[in-house]
Protein backbone atom coordinates (compact mmCIF):
# COMPACT_ATOMS: atom_id res chain seq x y z
CA UNK A 1 0.00 0.00 0.00
CA UNK A 2 3.33 2.15 -0.56
CA UNK A 3 4.36 4.58 2.81
CA UNK A 4 2.74 8.20 1.07
CA UNK A 5 1.28 10.07 4.28
CA UNK A 6 -0.54 13.60 3.99
CA UNK A 7 0.32 16.20 6.74
CA UNK A 8 -3.29 17.37 8.29
CA UNK A 9 -3.01 20.61 11.22
CA UNK A 10 -5.50 22.08 12.88
CA UNK A 11 -4.55 25.35 12.80
CA UNK A 12 -6.71 26.48 16.21
CA UNK A 13 -4.58 24.09 18.27
CA UNK A 14 -1.60 23.86 15.90
CA UNK A 15 -2.01 19.70 16.22
CA UNK A 16 -1.08 17.74 13.47
CA UNK A 17 -1.75 14.07 12.42
CA UNK A 18 -0.22 11.67 9.22
CA UNK A 19 -2.64 10.26 7.59
CA UNK A 20 -1.70 7.35 5.38
CA UNK A 21 -2.14 7.60 1.54
CA UNK A 22 -3.08 3.88 0.56
CA UNK A 23 -2.15 3.02 -3.10
CA UNK A 24 -4.23 0.39 -5.10
CA UNK A 25 -3.44 -1.35 -8.04
CA UNK A 26 -4.84 1.57 -10.74
CA UNK A 27 -6.09 4.78 -10.04
CA UNK A 28 -6.71 7.65 -7.70
CA UNK A 29 -4.55 6.77 -4.21
CA UNK A 30 -7.08 7.28 -0.92
CA UNK A 31 -5.89 9.18 2.19
CA UNK A 32 -7.06 6.56 4.91
CA UNK A 33 -8.77 9.19 7.35
CA UNK A 34 -10.02 6.13 10.07
CA UNK A 35 -7.91 8.18 12.75
CA UNK A 36 -9.55 11.28 12.20
CA UNK A 37 -11.83 11.54 14.57
CA UNK A 38 -9.61 10.38 17.61
CA UNK A 39 -6.99 12.18 16.20
CA UNK A 40 -8.43 15.56 15.56
CA UNK A 41 -12.25 14.81 16.90
CA UNK A 42 -13.69 15.73 13.50
CA UNK A 43 -15.31 13.63 10.18
CA UNK A 44 -14.75 14.23 6.78
CA UNK A 45 -18.08 16.15 4.97
CA UNK A 46 -18.67 14.85 1.55
CA UNK A 47 -22.46 14.88 0.38
CA UNK A 48 -22.48 12.65 -2.39
CA UNK A 49 -19.43 10.90 -1.47
CA UNK A 50 -17.72 12.83 -4.97
CA UNK A 51 -14.08 12.21 -3.10
CA UNK A 52 -15.07 9.43 -1.15
CA UNK A 53 -13.76 5.56 -1.67
CA UNK A 54 -16.48 3.61 0.53
CA UNK A 55 -14.35 0.29 0.44
CA UNK A 56 -11.78 -1.94 -0.79
CA UNK A 57 -12.13 -3.90 -4.06
CA UNK A 58 -10.92 -6.22 -6.64
CA UNK A 59 -14.16 -6.68 -8.96
CA UNK A 60 -13.74 -3.97 -11.59
CA UNK A 61 -12.13 -0.62 -12.08
CA UNK A 62 -13.08 2.12 -14.42
CA UNK A 63 -10.79 4.74 -15.33
CA UNK A 64 -13.00 7.88 -15.59
CA UNK A 65 -10.31 10.55 -17.83
CA UNK A 66 -9.60 8.02 -20.01
CA UNK A 67 -13.32 5.85 -19.91
CA UNK A 68 -12.00 2.94 -19.44
CA UNK A 69 -13.64 0.01 -17.90
CA UNK A 70 -11.98 -3.39 -16.59
CA UNK A 71 -14.08 -6.27 -14.89
CA UNK A 72 -11.05 -8.17 -12.39
CA UNK A 73 -8.67 -6.54 -14.96
CA UNK A 74 -10.06 -7.71 -18.48
CA UNK A 75 -11.17 -4.63 -21.14
CA UNK A 76 -14.50 -4.66 -21.45
CA UNK A 77 -14.58 -3.87 -25.22
CA UNK A 78 -12.26 -7.78 -25.09
CA UNK A 79 -15.22 -9.37 -22.63
CA UNK A 80 -18.35 -7.56 -25.03
CA UNK A 81 -15.73 -9.17 -28.36
CA UNK A 82 -14.85 -12.57 -26.55
CA UNK A 83 -17.50 -14.06 -23.81
CA UNK A 84 -21.18 -14.76 -23.21
CA UNK A 85 -22.69 -12.99 -20.29
CA UNK A 86 -22.56 -16.06 -17.86
CA UNK A 87 -18.54 -16.72 -18.64
CA UNK A 88 -18.48 -12.94 -17.38
CA UNK A 89 -21.08 -14.16 -14.17
CA UNK A 90 -18.27 -16.61 -13.55
CA UNK A 91 -15.38 -14.01 -13.78
CA UNK A 92 -17.40 -11.20 -11.54
CA UNK A 93 -18.01 -14.10 -8.78
CA UNK A 94 -14.86 -16.45 -8.98
CA UNK A 95 -12.02 -13.64 -9.59
CA UNK A 96 -11.11 -15.40 -13.14
CA UNK A 97 -12.39 -16.76 -16.77
CA UNK A 98 -13.75 -19.99 -16.78
CA UNK A 99 -11.70 -22.69 -18.70
CA UNK A 100 -14.41 -25.16 -21.05
CA UNK A 101 -15.38 -27.81 -17.61
CA UNK A 102 -15.83 -24.50 -14.96
CA UNK A 103 -18.22 -22.81 -18.03
CA UNK A 104 -19.78 -26.09 -18.65
CA UNK A 105 -20.43 -26.89 -14.89
CA UNK A 106 -21.06 -22.84 -14.30
CA UNK A 107 -23.87 -23.20 -17.29
CA UNK A 108 -25.58 -25.97 -15.78
CA UNK A 109 -25.82 -24.97 -12.29
CA UNK A 110 -27.18 -21.71 -13.38
CA UNK A 111 -29.70 -23.78 -15.70
CA UNK A 112 -30.45 -25.95 -12.26
CA UNK A 113 -32.25 -22.54 -10.22
CA UNK A 114 -34.01 -20.98 -13.32
CA UNK A 115 -37.26 -22.10 -12.21
CA UNK A 116 -39.17 -19.75 -9.09
CA UNK A 117 -40.98 -21.10 -6.76
CA UNK A 118 -44.98 -21.74 -7.46
CA UNK A 119 -45.67 -19.41 -4.46
CA UNK A 120 -44.23 -16.83 -5.97
CA UNK A 121 -46.37 -16.93 -9.16
CA UNK A 122 -48.97 -16.55 -6.91
CA UNK A 123 -47.67 -13.25 -5.15
CA UNK A 124 -46.95 -12.00 -8.60
CA UNK A 125 -50.73 -12.12 -9.36
CA UNK A 126 -51.38 -10.30 -6.31
CA UNK A 127 -49.76 -6.80 -8.02
CA UNK A 128 -52.47 -4.51 -10.30
CA UNK A 129 -51.73 -5.39 -13.41
CA UNK A 130 -50.57 -1.80 -14.42
CA UNK A 131 -47.96 -1.88 -11.63
CA UNK A 132 -44.62 -0.74 -12.82
CA UNK A 133 -42.18 -4.20 -13.43
CA UNK A 134 -39.67 -2.32 -11.26
CA UNK A 135 -42.14 -1.89 -8.66
CA UNK A 136 -43.06 -5.84 -9.24
CA UNK A 137 -39.14 -6.71 -9.38
CA UNK A 138 -37.83 -4.82 -5.70
CA UNK A 139 -41.17 -6.72 -4.00
CA UNK A 140 -40.32 -10.10 -5.97
CA UNK A 141 -36.73 -10.06 -5.02
CA UNK A 142 -37.34 -8.94 -1.82
CA UNK A 143 -39.71 -11.43 -0.97
CA UNK A 144 -37.44 -14.44 -2.25
CA UNK A 145 -36.08 -14.39 1.43
CA UNK A 146 -39.59 -15.95 2.64
CA UNK A 147 -39.00 -18.73 -0.04
CA UNK A 148 -35.27 -19.46 0.35
CA UNK A 149 -34.14 -20.00 3.37
CA UNK A 150 -31.81 -22.96 3.00
CA UNK A 151 -28.90 -20.79 1.70
CA UNK A 152 -29.25 -17.56 4.01
CA UNK A 153 -26.28 -18.36 6.06
CA UNK A 154 -24.03 -15.44 5.30
CA UNK A 155 -20.90 -17.40 7.10
CA UNK A 156 -20.88 -20.26 4.71
CA UNK A 157 -19.16 -20.20 1.46
CA UNK A 158 -21.41 -23.04 -0.07
CA UNK A 159 -24.28 -21.12 0.98
CA UNK A 160 -23.56 -17.54 -0.21
CA UNK A 161 -22.37 -19.27 -3.84
CA UNK A 162 -25.91 -20.82 -4.06
CA UNK A 163 -27.79 -17.55 -3.22
CA UNK A 164 -25.83 -15.98 -6.06
CA UNK A 165 -26.54 -18.56 -8.60
CA UNK A 166 -30.04 -19.00 -7.65
CA UNK A 167 -30.36 -14.92 -8.12
CA UNK A 168 -28.45 -14.95 -11.47
CA UNK A 169 -30.83 -17.79 -13.03
CA UNK A 170 -33.87 -16.45 -11.33
CA UNK A 171 -34.17 -12.58 -12.11
CA UNK A 172 -34.72 -13.57 -15.75
CA UNK A 173 -37.60 -15.37 -14.84
CA UNK A 174 -39.29 -12.90 -12.54
CA UNK A 175 -38.65 -10.48 -15.11
CA UNK A 176 -40.28 -11.89 -18.14
CA UNK A 177 -43.07 -12.99 -15.53
CA UNK A 178 -43.99 -9.47 -14.46
CA UNK A 179 -44.06 -8.56 -18.05
CA UNK A 180 -46.42 -11.36 -19.03
CA UNK A 181 -48.79 -10.18 -15.99
CA UNK A 182 -48.41 -6.71 -17.16
CA UNK A 183 -50.30 -8.22 -20.14
CA UNK A 184 -52.15 -11.01 -18.67
CA UNK A 185 -50.30 -13.91 -20.62
CA UNK A 186 -49.92 -16.96 -18.99
CA UNK A 187 -46.45 -16.77 -17.28
CA UNK A 188 -44.13 -19.19 -18.81
CA UNK A 189 -41.54 -22.12 -17.26
CA UNK A 190 -38.18 -22.12 -18.55
CA UNK A 191 -36.44 -23.51 -21.02
CA UNK A 192 -33.35 -25.16 -20.28
CA UNK A 193 -32.41 -26.15 -23.96
CA UNK A 194 -31.95 -22.85 -24.65
CA UNK A 195 -29.32 -20.56 -24.10
CA UNK A 196 -29.76 -17.94 -20.26
CA UNK A 197 -30.25 -14.97 -23.01
CA UNK A 198 -32.05 -16.97 -25.48
CA UNK A 199 -34.11 -18.77 -22.07
CA UNK A 200 -35.19 -15.08 -21.58
CA UNK A 201 -36.51 -14.12 -24.98
CA UNK A 202 -38.67 -17.31 -24.62
CA UNK A 203 -40.22 -16.15 -21.33
CA UNK A 204 -41.29 -12.80 -22.64
CA UNK A 205 -42.57 -13.37 -25.92
CA UNK A 206 -43.16 -17.14 -26.24
CA UNK A 207 -46.42 -18.43 -25.60
CA UNK A 208 -47.85 -21.56 -24.40
CA UNK A 209 -49.91 -22.21 -27.29
CA UNK A 210 -46.92 -22.09 -29.95
CA UNK A 211 -43.48 -23.22 -30.75
CA UNK A 212 -40.94 -20.06 -30.22
CA UNK A 213 -37.14 -19.77 -30.95
CA UNK A 214 -35.30 -16.66 -29.75
CA UNK A 215 -33.68 -14.49 -32.85
CA UNK A 216 -29.95 -15.12 -32.98
CA UNK A 217 -29.46 -11.15 -33.66
CA UNK A 218 -31.58 -10.67 -30.86
CA UNK A 219 -30.19 -12.89 -27.99
CA UNK A 220 -26.35 -12.31 -29.30
CA UNK A 221 -27.58 -8.68 -28.93
CA UNK A 222 -29.09 -8.64 -25.69
CA UNK A 223 -26.50 -11.30 -24.02
CA UNK A 224 -24.00 -8.21 -24.89
CA UNK A 225 -26.01 -6.03 -23.19
CA UNK A 226 -26.05 -8.13 -19.79
CA UNK A 227 -22.69 -8.71 -19.91
CA UNK A 228 -22.08 -4.48 -20.24
CA UNK A 229 -24.50 -3.62 -17.90
CA UNK A 230 -23.18 -6.51 -15.53
CA UNK A 231 -20.78 -4.14 -12.91
CA UNK A 232 -19.97 -0.67 -12.50
CA UNK A 233 -17.68 -0.82 -8.84
CA UNK A 234 -19.38 1.48 -6.54
CA UNK A 235 -22.01 3.30 -7.86
CA UNK A 236 -25.52 4.08 -6.21
CA UNK A 237 -27.37 0.78 -6.34
CA UNK A 238 -24.13 -1.58 -5.51
CA UNK A 239 -23.50 1.22 -2.57
CA UNK A 240 -27.02 0.58 -1.87
CA UNK A 241 -26.40 -3.22 -1.36
CA UNK A 242 -22.92 -2.82 0.28
CA UNK A 243 -24.41 -0.87 2.93
CA UNK A 244 -27.70 -2.74 3.63
CA UNK A 245 -26.10 -5.98 3.28
CA UNK A 246 -23.47 -4.68 5.82
CA UNK A 247 -26.20 -5.20 8.91
CA UNK A 248 -25.78 -8.44 7.89
CA UNK A 249 -29.39 -8.68 6.33
CA UNK A 250 -29.98 -11.35 4.12
CA UNK A 251 -28.52 -11.59 0.36
CA UNK A 252 -32.23 -10.94 -0.83
CA UNK A 253 -33.46 -7.95 1.14
CA UNK A 254 -29.81 -6.33 0.45
CA UNK A 255 -30.25 -6.86 -3.45
CA UNK A 256 -33.52 -5.80 -3.32
CA UNK A 257 -32.75 -2.23 -1.98
CA UNK A 258 -30.49 -2.01 -4.69
CA UNK A 259 -33.19 -2.79 -7.47
CA UNK A 260 -35.24 -0.08 -5.81
CA UNK A 261 -32.19 2.20 -6.08
CA UNK A 262 -31.54 1.15 -10.00
CA UNK A 263 -34.90 2.61 -10.79
CA UNK A 264 -34.62 6.22 -10.19
CA UNK A 265 -33.73 8.15 -13.32
CA UNK A 266 -30.80 9.68 -12.12
CA UNK A 267 -29.52 5.82 -12.44
CA UNK A 268 -30.44 2.87 -13.83
CA UNK A 269 -33.93 4.36 -14.95
CA UNK A 270 -32.20 6.71 -17.72
CA UNK A 271 -32.58 4.59 -20.17
CA UNK A 272 -36.36 4.64 -19.95
CA UNK A 273 -35.83 8.38 -19.20
CA UNK A 274 -34.02 8.80 -22.58
CA UNK A 275 -36.43 7.35 -25.08
CA UNK A 276 -39.21 9.41 -23.34
CA UNK A 277 -37.28 12.34 -23.85
CA UNK A 278 -36.29 11.68 -27.46
CA UNK A 279 -40.15 11.13 -28.30
CA UNK A 280 -40.71 14.39 -26.32
CA UNK A 281 -38.34 15.81 -28.67
CA UNK A 282 -39.94 14.24 -31.38
CA UNK A 283 -37.99 16.15 -34.42
CA UNK A 284 -34.05 17.27 -35.16
CA UNK A 285 -35.83 20.94 -35.29
CA UNK A 286 -36.60 20.77 -31.70
CA UNK A 287 -32.94 19.76 -30.66
CA UNK A 288 -31.76 23.43 -30.01
CA UNK A 289 -34.77 24.00 -27.52
CA UNK A 290 -33.86 21.00 -26.00
CA UNK A 291 -30.34 21.35 -25.72
CA UNK A 292 -31.27 25.01 -23.71
CA UNK A 293 -33.68 23.62 -21.41
CA UNK A 294 -31.04 21.43 -20.47
CA UNK A 295 -28.72 24.25 -20.01
CA UNK A 296 -30.61 26.61 -18.30
CA UNK A 297 -30.21 26.11 -14.18
CA UNK A 298 -33.99 27.13 -13.41
CA UNK A 299 -35.06 24.02 -15.73
CA UNK A 300 -34.99 20.49 -13.96
CA UNK A 301 -35.07 19.20 -17.43
CA UNK A 302 -31.31 17.35 -18.04
CA UNK A 303 -30.24 15.52 -21.32
CA UNK A 304 -30.96 12.22 -20.33
CA UNK A 305 -28.33 9.65 -20.86
CA UNK A 306 -25.81 12.30 -20.93
CA UNK A 307 -23.20 13.19 -18.20
CA UNK A 308 -21.80 10.57 -15.31
CA UNK A 309 -20.52 10.79 -11.83
CA UNK A 310 -16.85 8.64 -13.02
CA UNK A 311 -16.62 9.29 -16.79
CA UNK A 312 -15.39 12.31 -18.00
CA UNK A 313 -15.14 11.05 -21.58
CA UNK A 314 -17.03 8.32 -23.31
CA UNK A 315 -18.36 6.17 -21.43
CA UNK A 316 -16.89 2.75 -23.06
CA UNK A 317 -20.04 0.79 -23.02
CA UNK A 318 -22.11 3.74 -24.92
CA UNK A 319 -19.51 3.22 -27.45
CA UNK A 320 -20.15 -0.29 -27.98
CA UNK A 321 -24.11 -0.26 -27.51
CA UNK A 322 -23.85 2.46 -30.45
CA UNK A 323 -22.31 0.24 -32.64
CA UNK A 324 -24.41 -2.51 -31.90
CA UNK A 325 -27.68 -0.07 -32.28
CA UNK A 326 -26.80 0.24 -35.94
CA UNK A 327 -26.09 -3.57 -36.53
CA UNK A 328 -29.49 -4.03 -34.46
CA UNK A 329 -31.74 -1.46 -36.34
CA UNK A 330 -30.25 -2.97 -39.88
CA UNK A 331 -32.20 -6.32 -39.22
CA UNK A 332 -35.13 -4.85 -37.45
CA UNK A 333 -35.54 -1.29 -39.64
CA UNK A 334 -34.73 1.87 -38.99
CA UNK A 335 -35.76 4.12 -35.83
CA UNK A 336 -35.70 7.90 -36.39
CA UNK A 337 -34.83 7.96 -32.98
CA UNK A 338 -31.35 6.80 -33.63
CA UNK A 339 -30.69 9.73 -35.79
CA UNK A 340 -32.13 12.34 -33.61
CA UNK A 341 -30.14 10.56 -30.73
CA UNK A 342 -27.18 10.94 -33.49
CA UNK A 343 -27.93 14.30 -33.84
CA UNK A 344 -28.15 15.37 -30.04
CA UNK A 345 -25.39 14.09 -29.52
CA UNK A 346 -23.16 15.80 -32.46
CA UNK A 347 -24.78 19.32 -31.09
CA UNK A 348 -24.25 18.78 -27.78
CA UNK A 349 -20.78 17.66 -28.02
CA UNK A 350 -20.05 20.62 -29.55
CA UNK A 351 -21.21 22.84 -26.92
CA UNK A 352 -19.52 24.36 -23.89
CA UNK A 353 -21.97 23.74 -21.82
CA UNK A 354 -21.50 19.62 -22.30
CA UNK A 355 -17.94 19.90 -23.15
CA UNK A 356 -16.72 22.11 -20.22
CA UNK A 357 -18.47 20.06 -18.17
CA UNK A 358 -17.10 16.48 -19.51
CA UNK A 359 -20.69 15.88 -20.46
CA UNK A 360 -20.70 12.72 -22.65
CA UNK A 361 -22.98 9.97 -23.47
CA UNK A 362 -23.65 7.33 -21.17
CA UNK A 363 -24.24 3.68 -20.99
CA UNK A 364 -28.11 4.52 -21.14
CA UNK A 365 -28.15 6.92 -24.39
CA UNK A 366 -28.48 4.46 -27.15
CA UNK A 367 -29.64 1.20 -24.67
CA UNK A 368 -33.19 1.95 -25.40
CA UNK A 369 -33.01 2.51 -28.79
CA UNK A 370 -31.99 -1.45 -28.75
CA UNK A 371 -34.57 -2.92 -26.34
CA UNK A 372 -36.88 -0.60 -28.29
CA UNK A 373 -36.21 -2.16 -31.59
CA UNK A 374 -36.30 -5.64 -30.20
CA UNK A 375 -40.12 -4.97 -28.76
CA UNK A 376 -39.00 -4.03 -24.99
CA UNK A 377 -41.66 -1.81 -23.84
CA UNK A 378 -39.92 1.38 -22.15
CA UNK A 379 -40.78 0.21 -18.50
CA UNK A 380 -38.93 -2.91 -19.27
CA UNK A 381 -35.09 -1.66 -20.06
CA UNK A 382 -34.37 -0.74 -16.36
CA UNK A 383 -35.62 -4.14 -15.60
CA UNK A 384 -32.90 -5.21 -18.59
CA UNK A 385 -30.38 -3.12 -16.54
CA UNK A 386 -31.38 -5.12 -13.63
CA UNK A 387 -30.92 -8.56 -15.27
CA UNK A 388 -27.38 -7.62 -16.44
CA UNK A 389 -26.41 -5.92 -12.94
CA UNK A 390 -27.17 -8.64 -10.77
CA UNK A 391 -24.45 -10.60 -10.58
CA UNK A 392 -22.28 -6.97 -9.95
CA UNK A 393 -24.64 -6.56 -7.10
CA UNK A 394 -23.99 -10.45 -5.71
CA UNK A 395 -20.22 -9.96 -6.56
CA UNK A 396 -19.96 -7.18 -4.08
CA UNK A 397 -21.80 -8.58 -1.66
CA UNK A 398 -19.64 -11.18 -1.40
CA UNK A 399 -16.47 -9.79 -1.46
CA UNK A 400 -17.91 -7.49 1.56
CA UNK A 401 -19.32 -10.54 3.53
CA UNK A 402 -16.46 -12.75 3.01
CA UNK A 403 -14.11 -10.36 4.85
CA UNK A 404 -13.86 -10.90 8.23
CA UNK A 405 -12.83 -7.36 8.69
CA UNK A 406 -16.36 -6.13 7.72
CA UNK A 407 -18.39 -3.57 9.86
CA UNK A 408 -21.67 -2.15 9.62
CA UNK A 409 -21.65 0.81 7.43
CA UNK A 410 -22.61 3.98 9.40
CA UNK A 411 -21.50 7.08 8.03
CA UNK A 412 -21.98 10.43 10.45
CA UNK A 413 -23.25 13.73 9.63
CA UNK A 414 -23.02 17.91 9.72
CA UNK A 415 -25.54 18.61 12.42
CA UNK A 416 -27.04 22.25 11.54
CA UNK A 417 -30.45 21.13 13.72
CA UNK A 418 -31.82 23.43 16.80
CA UNK A 419 -29.30 23.59 19.73
CA UNK A 420 -29.98 22.05 23.21
CA UNK A 421 -33.47 23.03 24.26
CA UNK A 422 -36.06 22.57 26.72
CA UNK A 423 -39.94 21.28 26.15
CA UNK A 424 -42.22 24.33 26.75
CA UNK A 425 -45.45 22.61 28.05
CA UNK A 426 -48.03 23.05 25.60
CA UNK A 427 -49.80 25.88 27.11
CA UNK A 428 -46.91 28.10 25.92
CA UNK A 429 -46.00 26.53 22.60
C1 LIG B 1 -25.86 5.25 -14.65
O1 LIG B 1 -22.40 5.57 -11.18
C2 LIG B 1 -22.48 4.72 -12.14
O2 LIG B 1 -21.51 4.02 -12.44
C3 LIG B 1 -23.82 4.66 -12.83
C4 LIG B 1 -23.91 3.77 -14.07
C5 LIG B 1 -23.71 2.31 -13.71
O3 LIG B 1 -23.35 1.56 -14.63
O4 LIG B 1 -24.05 1.93 -12.57
O5 LIG B 1 -22.94 4.19 -15.01
C6 LIG B 1 -25.30 3.88 -14.69
O6 LIG B 1 -26.56 5.58 -13.71
C7 LIG B 1 -25.48 6.22 -15.72
C8 LIG B 1 -26.07 7.65 -15.47
C9 LIG B 1 -27.52 7.65 -15.92
N1 LIG B 1 -28.17 8.92 -15.58
C10 LIG B 1 -28.46 9.84 -16.50
O7 LIG B 1 -28.17 9.76 -17.69
C11 LIG B 1 -29.25 11.03 -15.97
C12 LIG B 1 -28.67 12.33 -16.53
N2 LIG B 1 -27.38 12.54 -15.95
C13 LIG B 1 -27.26 13.39 -14.77
O8 LIG B 1 -28.33 13.28 -13.90
C14 LIG B 1 -25.88 13.36 -14.13
O9 LIG B 1 -24.98 13.49 -15.13
C15 LIG B 1 -25.48 12.17 -13.27
C16 LIG B 1 -26.47 11.90 -12.19
C17 LIG B 1 -25.31 10.94 -14.09
C18 LIG B 1 -24.15 12.53 -12.63
O10 LIG B 1 -24.36 13.61 -11.82
P1 LIG B 1 -23.17 14.24 -10.92
O11 LIG B 1 -21.92 13.47 -11.02
O12 LIG B 1 -23.72 14.49 -9.56
O13 LIG B 1 -22.87 15.53 -11.68
P2 LIG B 1 -23.46 16.94 -11.31
O14 LIG B 1 -24.94 16.81 -11.14
O15 LIG B 1 -22.63 17.51 -10.21
O16 LIG B 1 -23.21 17.75 -12.69
C19 LIG B 1 -22.07 18.54 -12.87
C20 LIG B 1 -22.59 19.68 -13.77
C21 LIG B 1 -23.79 20.42 -13.15
O17 LIG B 1 -23.77 21.70 -13.70
P3 LIG B 1 -23.08 22.92 -12.79
O18 LIG B 1 -23.74 22.89 -11.44
O19 LIG B 1 -21.59 22.57 -12.74
O20 LIG B 1 -23.37 24.17 -13.57
O21 LIG B 1 -23.06 19.12 -15.00
C22 LIG B 1 -24.46 19.38 -15.13
C23 LIG B 1 -24.97 19.70 -13.74
O22 LIG B 1 -26.12 20.52 -13.82
N3 LIG B 1 -25.07 18.15 -15.67
C24 LIG B 1 -26.00 18.14 -16.63
C25 LIG B 1 -26.25 16.76 -16.87
N4 LIG B 1 -25.48 16.02 -16.07
C26 LIG B 1 -24.76 16.88 -15.32
N5 LIG B 1 -26.65 19.12 -17.28
C27 LIG B 1 -27.56 18.73 -18.21
N6 LIG B 1 -27.85 17.43 -18.50
C28 LIG B 1 -27.21 16.42 -17.86
N7 LIG B 1 -27.49 15.16 -18.15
Amino acid sequence: MGNRTITLTDNSTGKSIELPLLEGTAGAPVLDVRSLNKELGCFTFDPGFKATASCESTITYLDGAKGELMYRGYPIEQLAEHCSFLEVCYLLLHGDLPNKDEKDTFVDEIRYHTMINEGLRTFLSGFRYDAHPMAMMTGVIGSLSAFYHDSLNLNDPEQRMTTAHRLIAKIPTIAAATYKHSIGEPVLYPRNDLSYTGNFLYMMWGRPTEPYEPDPVAEQALDVLFLLHADHEQNASTSTVRLAGSSQTNPFGAIAAGTASLWGPAHGGANEAVLRMLDEIGSVDNIDKFVARAKDKNDPFRLMGFGHRVYKNFDPRAKIIKKMAHRVLQDYGDDPRMELALRLEEIALKDDYFVSRKLYPNVDFYSGIIYQALGFPYEMFTVLFAIGRTVGWISHWMEMVSDPKMVIGRPRQLYTGAARRDVPPIESR
